[in-house]
């Protein structure tokens, strides 16, 4: 006899995001769907990575992670934000930015607790807070900027609402936190014990000259915060999975004794390249115009499709709307777009927890121009 189990998570099942990979796959179509670059990422970290093995730093590092990346990325906080982080109390390195986020939700949550999720939001959000035996409180941001209503905020906060979670830059919609959202979130917060979560993956990738609101500006919000790191997505190599979590003292010493009996330490020789590539500051200023270079151009060979474009102020992504070429829901124009054109998207209502149709698609444009030029010709065609 099979034993039987009580599935954890009894709602999850395939993702849109395997089916469109799948059907990507099979139709030979050029994917825009999956957020991860299809160019090679940066020569000198690489060289670092292989120098370091050779070096002989091949073995288990700190459980806290390499102490001098974690220097350096003190100093990188102190030179962006003017915010001193205790590298030995503040900082503790993951291997990745979702294991970031599940860490600090399991330190935190309690049967029962709420945590509010404004959505679209990424796809592990949910799950996470469900395995931890807690419950999502579902927000929409506002389309079509995506942006927060706080007054919703505020009428759906109880007294079992244990966090907020925020992401900016943000996946899937581009859309960035202002400082009047910052100072929404402070009076809301401000003499509770709400905490929050900031999911920050894409921190330097913000366009237009607009400025990260990282909750390590503020001192008084990070007292009360998770702040999560992804150096995979900053750095074009999202196959590294490592990232990086900053909290406060008394909340990283909690986090700390759960990373602690789950992987313990994280890549040792990527880490101490990354410590040595980290003292250039080109290295991390640049990302933002590498980047924003590649939207401005999509944007502009998109002009040919008709295809319509949402603001997307930073992160990896850009949301198109179809209206007005077809009044199919998402998902089924998403697989038509695959089969027939050749190009693969997201429907953005794959991350909504319930039915959504906006006749919206999220593009990833971290692809080769090469790509986004192949992709594009075939759209004009729609
Ligand atoms: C908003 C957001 N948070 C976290 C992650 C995960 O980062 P990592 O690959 O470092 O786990 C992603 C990856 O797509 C993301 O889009």
């Amino acid at each position: 006899m099979q034993p039987t189990i009580h599935s954890k998570l009894p709602n999850v099942g395939t993702t849109i995001f395997t089916v469109m990979s799948s059907l990507a796959a099979q139709h030979n179509a050029i994917n825009l769907g999956q957020g991860f670059p299809d160019y090679p990422m940066s020569e000198e970290l690489t060289e670092l990575v292989n120098r370091a093995m050779k070096d002989g730093f091949n073995q288990y590092t700190h459980m806290n992670g390499y102490p001098p990346l974690r220097e350096a990325i003190s100093e990188k906080i102190e030179y962006l934000y003017q915010n001193k982080i205790n590298p030995d109390t503040q900082i503790t390195m993951t291997p990745g930015g979702t294991y970031a986020l599940y860490t600090a939700l399991t330190t935190i949550l309690q049967a029962e607790d709420e945590v509010i999720v404004f959505e679209p939001a990424y796809d592990s959000y949910i799950p996470a807070i469900e395995v931890n035996g807690a419950k999502a409180i579902m927000i929409e941001l506002q389309f079509t900027d995506y942006s927060i209503n706080w007054e919703e905020v505020r009428n759906k906060i109880s007294e079992k609402t244990r966090t907020i979670m925020i992401n900016s830059p943000h996946n899937p919609t581009g859309s960035v936190l202002s400082e009047t959202d910052i100072e929404q979130l402070r009076a809301i917060t401000k003499d509770t014990n709400i905490l929050i979560i900031s999911d920050e993956v894409y921190e330097q990738l913000i366009f237009d000259g607009k400025q990260h609101q990282s909750i390590l500006k503020y001192p008084d919000l990070l007292e009360r915060s998770f702040v999560c790191f992804s150096f995979g997505k900053v750095y074009h190599c999202t196959g590294w999975k490592l990232g990086y979590c900053i909290a406060s003292e008394y909340l990283m010493k909690e986090f700390r004794k759960i990373h602690q009996f789950n992987c313990f330490t994280c890549d040792t020789p990527k880490q101490v390249a990354l410590s040595q590539f980290l003292q250039k500051r080109e290295n991390y200023l640049e990302l933002g115009s590498f980047l924003q270079k590649k939207r401005d151009h999509f944007q502009n060979l998109m002009q040919q499709t008709r295809l319509r474009p949402l603001p997307t102020f930073g992160s990896y992504f850009q949301v198109y709307s179809y209206e007005g070429i077809s009044d199919e829901g998402e998902k089924d124009f998403a697989k038509r777009l695959t089969q027939e054109q050749g190009v693969a998207t997201i429907p953005v209502s794959a991350f909504y927890s319930s039915e959504k149709n906006n006749q919206v698609l999220r593009f990833c444009f971290a692809k080769k121009e090469s790509t986004l030029e192949a992709a594009v010709e075939r759209l004009i065609k729609l």
